[in-house]
Parts: C-alpha cells; structure tokens; sequence
C-alpha cells in the first residue's frame, strides 16, 4: 500500500487529493495547522492526521519520521496588494508558507525516500504568469517551479520525480476568500466578483478541485515516470 502524505489537507485541493487517494486504497496522512479541519476530511476513512506548520523547520521535520513514496506539498496562503502597499511581514509570510514550506517538506521527504517516489507541488497559473494585487503570491509561485525544475533535475537519476501542477481559479475556501476581496474592493455582487475572478480562464468558469486530483493523480501514477519537472496547467487554458 503506498504511502501518501498530503500537507493542507484540511480542506480546499488538498481534501479533495486526500480523498481521493484514500478511496483508492493509499495509506493516506493529512498534515496541517488546523486539526479539527483535518478530522473533519478524514471522516470516517483510515487517514492519519497530523499537525504541521510548514513555513516552521522542526515542525516539518517531526512530520517525517516515516517515509512517504507519494508527497504533495498542497499547503498554500493567498496574499493580495499591491508592491506598493506590502508589509514586509505579509510579504515573509506568503514565501515562507509558499516557497519555503515546499522547499522544507521536499527536502525532508528526500532524506526519507529510498527506492523512488513522486514529489508533486500545487503551484497555479501565478507560478507562470503575474498579475495585479497578487506580486507576493507570484512571486512565491514563480518560485515552486524554480524549486521544482531545479530538483527534478537533481532526483532524475534515483526513481524520483519531482512535478508541479498549476491551477487556475479553483472553487475553494481561498477562492471564497478572493471573491469576498473583490467584493469588497469594487463593491460588487458576489455574482460580478465571481465573473472578475473567472474572467481570465478561457472557459469562464471556477475549476472544480477534482479536475487538479485527476491532474495529481496523473503525476502520481506510474504511466508518468518519464514526466519530471513539469508544470501541468489545470487552468481551460489561461496559459
Ligand atoms: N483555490 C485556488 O484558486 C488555487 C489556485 C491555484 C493554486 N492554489 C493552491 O492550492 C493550494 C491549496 O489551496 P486551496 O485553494 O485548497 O485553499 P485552502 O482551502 O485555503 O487550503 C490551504 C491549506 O493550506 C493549509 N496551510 C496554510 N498555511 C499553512 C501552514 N503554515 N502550515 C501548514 N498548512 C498550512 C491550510 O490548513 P491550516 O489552516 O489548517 O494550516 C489549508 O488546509 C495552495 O497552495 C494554493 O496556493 C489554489
């Protein structure tokens, strides 16, 4: 049975993966601040949870005391404002949850993984592209892939690849959370603030957390061996 680790499982991409993983017979381990949300995911299933403060070293460290052949390292902050407006805490927050936090949980996953594995990272289309109001949130995604092409290149070698997939606007609390900013700024329906949000996806709509599962599952699977240090839009072609 494979063991799975899924950091932010406690709700939004990294629930949906969690669950589905376990569905499928994984031995799956949900990590994340919060452990009433953590619980609420694993419901009635066999999933562990754990507590993790990714951005914290010996947190991450105290998660891995086992190994894992699959780690997704899920767990995310949005951030929004402009340069300009950005508090230099904000801005350490956003790297040091986004960029340190997979840094952090790869390179203990590493020291722990033996025969091959699958080190896959939930980046999103502000790892490929900037945008207005969103400079730290990018800037810590553009930095998921540097990490992630970086190290697939230095795990080729040993069975382990190392992906990221990049979503567009996902319906999840942080898109929730999005709207209510929009919202607020234009003082607009949350109906306008959900087209705003949407507007730069092509096919107009919020993506569902299943199409980035099916995405991970992809990544996962062993039909993707060859597949390293990719990053895989989940975005009806944003970019
Ligand atoms: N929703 C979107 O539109 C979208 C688009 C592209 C990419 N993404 C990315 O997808 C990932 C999941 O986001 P989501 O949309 O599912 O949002 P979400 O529902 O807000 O989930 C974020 C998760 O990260 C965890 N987390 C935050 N800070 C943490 C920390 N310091 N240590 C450990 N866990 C922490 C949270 O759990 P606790 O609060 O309990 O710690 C939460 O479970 C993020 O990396 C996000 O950037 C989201």
């Amino acid at each position: 049975m494979r063991q799975i680790l899924v950091t932010g499982g406690g709700s939004g991409i990294g629930r949906a993966i969690a669950r589905s993983f376990a569905a499928s017979g994984g031995r799956v381990t949900i990590a994340g601040r919060r452990m009433d949300a953590l619980e609420e995911t694993k419901g009635d299933t066999d999933m562990v949870c754990r507590a993790l403060d990714v951005g914290d070293e010996a947190s991450v460290k105290a998660l891995f005391d086992q190994p894992y052949e699959v780690v997704i390292a899920n767990a995310g902050a949005g951030a929004s404002g402009k340069v300009r407006d950005l508090s230099l805490a904000d801005w350490n927050n956003v790297i040091n949850v986004n960029l340190t936090g997979v840094f952090l949980t790869f390179r203990e996953a590493l020291a722990q993984m033996q025969t091959g594995g699958r080190l896959i990272a939930i980046a999103s289309t502000a790892s490929l592209q900037g945008g207005s109001n969103i400079s730290a949130y990018s800037a810590s995604k553009h930095g998921v892939l540097g990490l992630v092409r970086s190290l697939a290149i230095e795990v080729a070698k040993s069975g382990i690849t190392c992906n990221a997939v990049c979503p567009g606007f996902v319906d999840t609390p942080m898109a929730d959370a999005a709207i209510e900013g929009v919202m607020a700024k234009f003082d607009v329906t949350r109906e306008k603030a959900a087209a705003m949000i949407t507007g730069g996806n092509p096919m107009k709509r919020m993506i569902d957390p299943a199409e980035v599962v099916a995405a991970v599952s992809f990544l996962a699977s062993d039909g993707a061996s060859s597949v390293n240090g990719h990053a895989l839009s989940v975005s009806g072609g944003e970019i």
